[in-house]
């Protein structure tokens, strides 16, 4: 049996002076598109810009296919001078382009897939870095020209930052979510319905939480928060992007990381680091019974994944310690209920 296509964009972006995609903004991405619709708009699907013509042709083969909604936007975008891109993933390889590596951003970040549900491989090679500005995106090469022609208009040219990740909320703010601060979260993030992200807070690309949860501290590229959970402020989850660590760190449900707390290993449900922690995955951790008697001690990496695990450092010891957890956090409701 033939897999049905991976997913479907009609994007409209940004290209430089020599025709290179800076990024595309794919308003209502398709996951796993009829192979019907993608047979009907394969011939239009390249990495070139569209033509009126063609965005008006894609409009009609969308309607003719039940997708009234992508209809609309494809003739809006006929409309507009900016440049459009028809973007089909037949099947989930790593990004070959700018226009298919936002394509993937946008899945995970409009919540059709959860992170590590697409192939990113080769993501970061493909992405350009960008001037991310108050006039759109602008290529690196250009950028000091365009600085001097606002001036000389009069104007300042805001970069708000320069990066290869946009923010991912100029892209998409999925439901029931509330972002202290924008630029802390990049676009490919995947926040569940009821997230928090406090100004302090942080979440990378192909990371992020199932929802509710407070989020405070830094959710790197990778990981995964459970609903419940909460990092406080400045807590740390380790990422795999560098340094060597290649165990993909998560954290369960119901879990708190104390403010300034940190994690090399990969958290089961209502786990608790007491604040200015950091569990490294090889750190000699002394088990203590429910009588606050020492077991035996064990690496941190041999605990991965269990539940209800308190870890401290022992203020007299210096030794960390873990407790079995027996109070797991409740998330503070008036906060949440005005998520
Ligand atoms: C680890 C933590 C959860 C423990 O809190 P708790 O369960 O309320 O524990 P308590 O402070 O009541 O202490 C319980 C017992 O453990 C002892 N204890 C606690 N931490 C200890 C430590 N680091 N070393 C030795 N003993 C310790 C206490 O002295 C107390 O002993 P007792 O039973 O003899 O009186 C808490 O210290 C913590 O770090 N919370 C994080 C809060 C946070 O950062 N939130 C995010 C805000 S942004």
């Amino acid at each position: 049996m033939q897999n049905s296509p991976f997913a479907l964009g009609l994007g409209i972006g940004t290209q430089n002076s020599n025709g290179a995609w800076l990024e595309v903004y794919y308003p209502r991405p398709l996951l796993a598109p009829d192979q019907a619709l993608v047979d009907a708009l394969q011939e239009f699907a390249s990495d070139n810009a569209l033509s009126a013509a063609d965005l008006n042709e894609i409009a009609n083969r969308l309607d003719a296919n039940e997708q009234g909604e992508l209809a609309d936007v494809a003739e809006q975008f006929a409309l507009s001078d900016q440049p459009c891109v028809l973007t089909i993933l037949t099947e989930d390889e790593g990004p070959q382009s700018v226009p298919e590596g936002y394509l993937k951003l946008h899945l995970l970040s409009h919540r059709l897939v959860k992170p590590h549900g697409t192939n990113l491989t080769g993501l970061f090679g493909i992405l350009p870095n960008v001037a991310w500005t108050n006039e759109g995106a602008i290529d690196l090469t250009d950028l000091a020209n365009r600085q001097l022609k606002a001036r000389l208009e009069g104007r300042i040219l805001e970069v708000s930052c320069v990066d290869k990740f946009p923010k991912m909320t100029n892209y998409v703010v999925p439901a029931g979510v509330r972002i202290a601060h924008t630029a802390r979260v990049r676009l490919g993030a995947y926040l569940g319905e009821g997230t928090t992200v406090m100004h302090e807070g942080f979440i990378n690309f192909n990371a992020g939480t199932d929802g509710p949860g407070m989020i405070e501290g830094r959710i790197s590229a990778g990981v995964v928060v459970g609903s419940g959970s909460d990092l406080g402020g400045s807590a740390s989850t380790l990422g795999t992007l560098s340094g060597g660590n290649n165990v993909v760190i998560s954290v369960g449900k119901e879990c708190l990381l104390g403010a300034n707390a940190g994690t090399g290993i990969p958290l089961g449900d209502r786990c608790t680091i007491e604040a200015g922690l950091f569990v490294t995955a090889g750190s000699r951790v002394q088990v203590l019974d429910n009588h606050g008697n020492a077991v035996e001690i064990v690496k941190a990496r041999e605990l991965a994944g269990k539940s209800d695990l308190l870890f401290r450092r022992n203020s007299q010891t210096g030794a960390i310690e873990c407790l079995t957890n027996k109070s797991a956090i409740a998330l503070n409701e008036e906060l949440h209920a005005n998520n």
